[in-house]
C-alpha cells in the first residue's frame, strides 16, 4: 500500500505516459498524485486523473513559471480546481534559487493561488527553495484554510519546525536517500508520523539506488524504506501511515 503524493508525469519526459502509470500501479503504487507547475502541465495532470481511477491531480503555477501569467491564467486554474479529481492547488510557492529577479511576481502568484485554494476549500502543495523565511512569512500573513504539504521539503530544521507549527504536512522525496544528505536522519526524526508524506517528485531526483536516472513512481518504495529505517518501523507500517496521511490531507477516499 503506497502512495506517490507528488510527481510529474510529463508527456515531454516519458515516451509513453500510460505505460508509466500502468507499470506503477502494477508494481504496488496504489495512488498517484500528479502535480502541474504551469498551465500545460496542470491540464495534463487533470487529463490523467480523469483517465485513471488511481490518479489524482494538483493544479497550479509554480514559482519558476510566473513570468507570463495574467488574470486569464488564474481563471483557468480556478476552472481546473473545480474538477472532481483535483485535490490540491500546487505546486505553488517561492524559488529564489532559479530566479531572484522576479520575487514580486512570485509572491503575487503565491498569494493569488492561496486565495484560489481557500475559495475552493483545497490544500496547497508548496515548493520552496532558498526562500524559507519569505515562504513562512507569507503563510503567516495569508492563512491557508485547508493547510497542505511542503513538498520535497528542504532539509532545514527551522523550516520543518515552523511548518509543523503552522499545521502543514512534510513530504520527503529522493534527496533524503542521498549519501551526502547530511541531516536527513535528523530532519526525518523531527517529523511526527502523523504529519509525514512521501513522494518521488519524478521525473526528477531519483532516490538511491537509482540516483541520476530518470525517476518514476515505482521508486517510491526506496523513500519509504529510508523513512522506515530512521523511524525504526516496518516498511508496511510507514507505507500505510503515509498512505492514510495523504488521503487525509487531500481528502481522498481510501
Ligand atoms: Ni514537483
Amino acid at each position: 500500500m503506497l502512495i506517490d503524493s507528488h510527481c510529474h508525469v510529463l508527456s515531454s519526459e516519458y515516451d509513453n505516459v500510460d505505460e508509466i502509470i500502468k507499470d506503477s500501479i502494477n508494481s504496488g503504487v496504489e495512488k498517484i498524485i500528479v502535480n502541474g507547475y504551469d498551465l500545460k502541465t496542470s491540464k495534463e495532470a487533470v487529463e490523467l486523473a480523469n483517465k485513471y481511477d488511481h490518479v489524482y491531480a494538483a493544479v497550479g503555477i509554480g514559482p519558476s513559471n510566473v513570468t507570463d501569467v495574467n488574470d486569464e491564467t488564474y481563471d483557468i486554474i480556478s476552472k481546473l480546481a473545480k474538477e472532481a479529481k483535483v485535490v490540491a492547488i500546487g505546486e505553488v510557492g517561492l524559488d529564489y534559487y532559479w530566479n531572484n529577479e522576479n520575487i514580486g511576481l512570485q509572491r503575487r502568484a503565491f498569494r493569488k493561488q492561496i486565495l484560489i485554494a481557500n475559495l475552493y476549500g483545497l490544500p496547497i502543495v508548496i515548493h520552496t527553495r532558498e526562500a524559507v523565511m519569505d515562504t513562512l512569512k507569507m503563510l503567516k500573513e495569508h492563512m491557508v484554510i485547508k493547510k497542505g504539504v511542503f513538498h520535497c521539503c528542504p532539509l532545514n530544521r527551522e523550516l520543518v519546525k515552523e511548518a509543523l507549527k503552522l499545521g502543514f504536512y512534510i513530504s520527503f522525496a529522493g534527496p533524503v536517500t542521498f549519501k551526502n544528505a547530511k541531516n536527513a536522519d535528523e530532519v526525518i526524526d523531527m517529523v511526527p508520523l502523523d504529519r509525514m508524506l512521501i513522494e518521488t517528485d519524478s521525473p526528477y531526483l531519483a532516490p538511491e539506488p537509482n540516483r541520476g536516472k530518470r525517476n518514476d513512481s515505482r521508486n517510491i518504495k526506496y523513500i519509504a524504506e529510508k523513512i522506515a529505517n530512521v523511524k525504526q518501523i516496518s516498511l508496511e507500517e510507514i507505507s500505510k501511515i503515509t498512505y492514510d496521511n495523504a488521503c487525509n490531507v487531500f481528502e481522498i477516499k481510501n
